[in-house]
């Protein structure tokens, strides 16, 4: 442990399956650094029991004392994954989050350490880690569990960077469904303590997002009237993807076309965690109160809001527990 300490500079990127200790040992290491006179940048890379920004997101924060949990750092910098689980089709975005953030960090800080999610196992886990180990090129992977449950990734791991392993502490305490729901109730509330409301216009907004916009190519807006005529609705985005047009829509699409369509009407956005994208990259997060014909009315602490260029719709529908004062 005191050789871990020693390291000059780089990046620690901690890893073991769910409940292994990973956001403790990542606490530990913080304090110890920062006791030594450290600069240290923490990178939040659990979109599901996210610590320093909301859940649906990743986060960095620079921590300046010592600290009894990670939620006391602030975020200064987040990637928008829409999902708690970066499995599936938002491996992608965690990947290139993770990246964007350690690499803001490490222009920064002298330490950066990266503390994960629990997904380490099966393909997605093998990919991910993968993924993250090779564009890093992290100096120190710090594994918790047992060899054998790890040894395909130490392996991969070994190419780059020096790995440790720790056995989980038999202290570590394995947190329930329900438990893990409610932390990230309660996380949300907090970020969104403080928010105020605060209208965005379509005409003047691109949409994204997985999984369900963002990867077609944008339809003409001034060729929205015209499809919203042909549709029978009001069509705010539309993009074409794999043969089919892909659209948001005020409301149920009538009569007959031509089109193999799918939508998405405006009101099942209501309590979506969105995002909000400027010319750089992520500003911060909003929660859809409603939405109409001219644009979406957001709870956000976002300042910045004449930035924002485009809203990353996700599939999160935050609990109307956060939305009661
Ligand atoms: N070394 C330890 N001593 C005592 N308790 C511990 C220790 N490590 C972890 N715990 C406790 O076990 C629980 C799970 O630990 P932790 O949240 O650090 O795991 P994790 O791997 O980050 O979990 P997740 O997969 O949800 O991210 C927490 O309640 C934590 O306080
Ligand atoms: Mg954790």
């Amino acid at each position: 442990m005191d050789s871990l300490l020693k390291i000059p500079e780089g990046v620690i990127l901690i890893l073991g399956k769910v409940d292994s200790g990973k956001t403790t040992f990542t606490l530990f290491l913080v304090n110890a650094f920062i006791s030594e006179g450290r600069r240290v940048a923490v990178v939040d890379a659990d979109p599901g029991q996210a610590d320093i920004g909301p859940p649906g997101t990743l986060s960095l924060g620079f921590p300046e004392r010592e600290i009894q949990k990670l939620s006391e750092i602030l975020p200064v910098r987040m990637a928008f994954i829409g999902s708690t689980s970066p499995a599936g089709i938002f491996m992608w975005p965690t990947v290139w989050g993770v990246y964007d953030l350690v690499k803001f960090a490490r222009e920064r800080r002298e330490i950066v350490i990266i503390d994960s999610s629990g997904l380490v196992f099966g393909r997605d886990g093998y990919t991910l880690i993968r993924s993250k180990i090779s564009l890093i090129r992290p100096d120190l992977v710090v594994f918790l569990g047992e060899e054998r449950e790890y040894i395909h990734l130490i392996e991969e791991a070994s190419r780059y960077s020096v790995v440790k392993l720790f056995p989980s502490s038999p202290s570590v305490k394995r947190k329930s469904f329900e438990e893990r729901k409610a932390n990230r109730i309660r996380r949300w509330k907090n970020y969104f303590t403080g928010s105020f409301e605060a209208e965005l216009y379509w005409d003047s907004l691109k949409i994204g997002g997985f999984p369900h916009f963002g990867v077609g190519i944008p339809f003409p807006r001034e060729r929205l009237r015209e499809l919203s005529l042909e549709l029978g609705t009001t069509i705010l985005w539309a993009e074409e993807y794999n043969g089919m047009l892909k659209c948001l829509t005020f409301s149920c699409p009538k009569g007959d076309f031509e089109v193999n369509l799918d939508w998405l009407s405006l009101e099942s956005l209501k309590h979506t965690l969105v995002g909000l994208e400027g010319r750089e990259g992520l500003i911060d997060v909003g929660l859809v109160l409603s939405a109409d014909g001219n644009g979406v009315l957001i709870k956000t602490r976002c300042v910045r809001l004449n930035e924002v260029e485009r809203v990353l719709l996700s599939k999160l529908k935050v609990d109307e527990e956060v939305f009661r004062d």
